[in-house]
């Protein structure tokens, strides 16, 4: 199978993970586009769902699916997303699709987080894929700079601006050995956002969608 049909694949099995009747947190990406497709299949079970950017939004909208404003919801049960890179203790790099901040908002809220990953994602160590950072455009060299401490090879990614108004900069070439002391140091700079690092709120549930079933790994 390619990574597309294992995206695919546990997209829908996350599917028995889902409450009835409650508000469900929707993520950004490829194998979230393919979770909100399986959903659709049970929409008249959900009561809405908050969504962390327009491309799912303008997805679930099209399905019909009633979208609420998270300022308006006192409780999210479960939280699906994708993720960039998880390793061994559920933390992970998230931010490939720019959409870190809303994400990271929507997973401290929920009472529950399940990441659905093909398994090219599980790995040891964080820091393969380019870590992101949400920067205040004015930010941005001074956040560069201090970044230089943390090693690694920051670049500005081309012609992307977040739905927030921000710029992001990709950290490449780093091995995150400690991800919660990265997450919280990188935090501290002034003109950062938000950092595609979520070790603080990891996931608790993994599933991994692999050529012999969907693997599921608990926090
Ligand atoms: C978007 C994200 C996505 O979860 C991450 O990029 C994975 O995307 P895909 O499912 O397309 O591989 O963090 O900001």
């Amino acid at each position: 199978m390619n990574q597309d049909e294992l995206k695919k694949k546990v997209a829908e099995y996350v599917l028995k993970y889902i409450p009835f009747n409650t508000i469900i947190g929707i993520g950004t990406g490829s194998t979230v586009s393919y979770f909100i497709d399986a959903l659709s299949t049970i929409k008249h079970l959900i009561k809405g769902v908050v969504s962390s950017s327009h491309s799912s939004t303008l997805k679930l909208k099209n399905f019909g699916f009633s979208i609420y404003d998270l300022n308006k919801v006192n409780k999210i049960m479960v939280y699906i997303d994708g993720a960039d890179e998880i390793n061994h203790q559920l933390q992970m790099i998230k931010g490939g699709g720019a959409a870190l901040t809303r994400e990271k908002i929507i997973a401290s809220v929920a009472n529950k987080f399940i990441c659905i990953v093909d398994k090219s994602k599980y790995v040891k160590y964080l820091g393969s894929f380019p870590l992101p950072i949400e920067v205040i455009p004015i930010a941005c060299n001074y956040v560069i700079n201090k970044m230089n401490k943390f090693g690694g090879i920051c670049k500005c990614r081309n012609n992307v601006i977040t739905e927030n108004g921000n710029i992001i900069i990709d950290v490449y070439n780093l091995k995150i050995y400690d991800p919660i002391k990265l997450e919280n140091s990188i935090n501290l700079i002034d003109g950062v956002v938000t950092v595609g690092l979520f070790a603080n709120r990891k996931a608790d549930l993994l599933l991994i969608g692999t050529e012999y079933g969907v693997e599921k790994i608990y926090c």
